[in-house]
């Protein structure tokens, strides 16, 4: 399927196609239920994005403890010259573009003429971060043309849009929150989607030390905690569950054969969860655990494992000075 053949929201400077068709609530009920009768409990790390967990996510964003953010902002902003550079028409195509201040970041270096060449193509799940974010670019930057897709790029990313050179970023390491080989997966898929001339820059958390991961996701005021227990009210809403989040504590500790941060949710008393479209019941025991988020690290070795394992070149890895996070730039 092109990503010119499905529906379209026309608004003035800005197209939205849907790709999120098809995919059966009913099916998505299955899997919730799978997951919390699994002997670890799990619950999928999509459900913490709702226009609310949107919003946590984005105060996470700006605590003093969570530095990914704010680190990777600070490498793109030194790089954007060498990144954009003066390719005749450039399609930026952002995965998983969420609020669009690292795009931001790119475009504010871009001439105004230069604008009207650019193509801006972001690519989420959320249709209200979309709309929000397509409807503030296409106010400050006058020009820009805003192709947004309404998908999950995990799962609907057959065909890349875009005439001439293309930009894939995929910041925020959010390739992190797969497995090790799901990660692999993905990023050979990128590979094939590429054609020559392609650029894809990958936004990666470095491993480091394990205070300062770990505060990270256990902020002082709290909010991370309060975006891992609004996953129970994304999953009340969607399968009609009884979860109630103050039943819950929130966990994050770094598993360090794994090399990845885990979140999980504990029940802090002995809690039975109905629901009409639940087989049975779900029991969870007191201080039984449901795993909500893997947020794995990386080192420079995993970069260079994902580049053989593709076929991606590496063009240049950047890095702040403490080399707490990268930006990769393959070909
Ligand atoms: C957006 C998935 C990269 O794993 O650091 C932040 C999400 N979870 N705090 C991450 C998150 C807890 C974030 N990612």
């Amino acid at each position: 399927m092109d990503f010119l053949e499905v529906p379209t929201i026309k608004k003035k400077q800005f197209v939205i196609g849907n790709f999120l068709t098809g995919e059966s609530k009913h099916e998505i009920i299955a899997d919730i239920y799978k997951g919390l009768t699994a002997k670890q409990k799990y619950i999928s790390s999509r459900f913490f994005y709702d226009d609310n967990g949107s919003l946590l996510f984005e105060k996470i964003t700006e605590l003093p403890e969570y530095y990914p953010t704010r680190t990777e902002k600070s490498i793109l902003k030194g790089i954007v010259s060498e990144i954009i550079g003066n390719s005749e028409q450039l399609n930026i195509i952002e995965l998983g573009s969420g609020d669009c201040s690292k795009i931001s970041i790119l475009l504010d270096t871009v001439s105004k003429s230069k604008l009207n060449h650019i193509r801006y193509i972001p690519v989420d799940i959320s249709e209200a971060a979309i709309m929000k974010s397509a409807g503030f670019l296409a106010v400050k930057y006058p020009g820009l043309k805003i192709h947004g897709l309404l998908a999950d790029f995990m799962k609907h990313l057959t065909t890349l849009p875009g005439e001439g050179n293309r930009l894939i970023c995929f910041f925020g390491s959010t390739l992190g929150n797969l497995t090790r080989r799901q990660a692999t997966a993905f990023l050979l898929d990128i590979k094939t989607l590429m054609r020559p001339g392609d650029r894809f820059l990958l936004g990666l958390d470095m491993v480091k030390d394990i205070d300062i991961v770990e505060a990270a996701y256990n902020d002082k005021q709290g909010v991370t905690a309060l975006f891992n227990k609004n996953i129970l009210n994304v999953i009340n809403e969607y399968a009609q569950t009884n979860f109630n989040p103050n039943d819950f504590k929130h966990i994050a500790f770094y598993n360090a054969e794994k090399a990845r941060i885990e979140m999980h949710l504990m029940s802090t008393t002995d809690v039975v969860i109905r629901s009409a479209d639940f087989p049975e019941r779900v029991f969870l025991k007191k201080g039984e655990t449901i795993h909500t988020e893997n947020s794995h690290k990386f080192t420079d070795a995993d970069i260079q494992n994902f580049a053989t394992a593709t076929g991606l070149k590496i063009e240049n890895i950047y890095s702040d000075k403490n080399q707490w996070f990268s930006l990769v730039n393959f070909k």
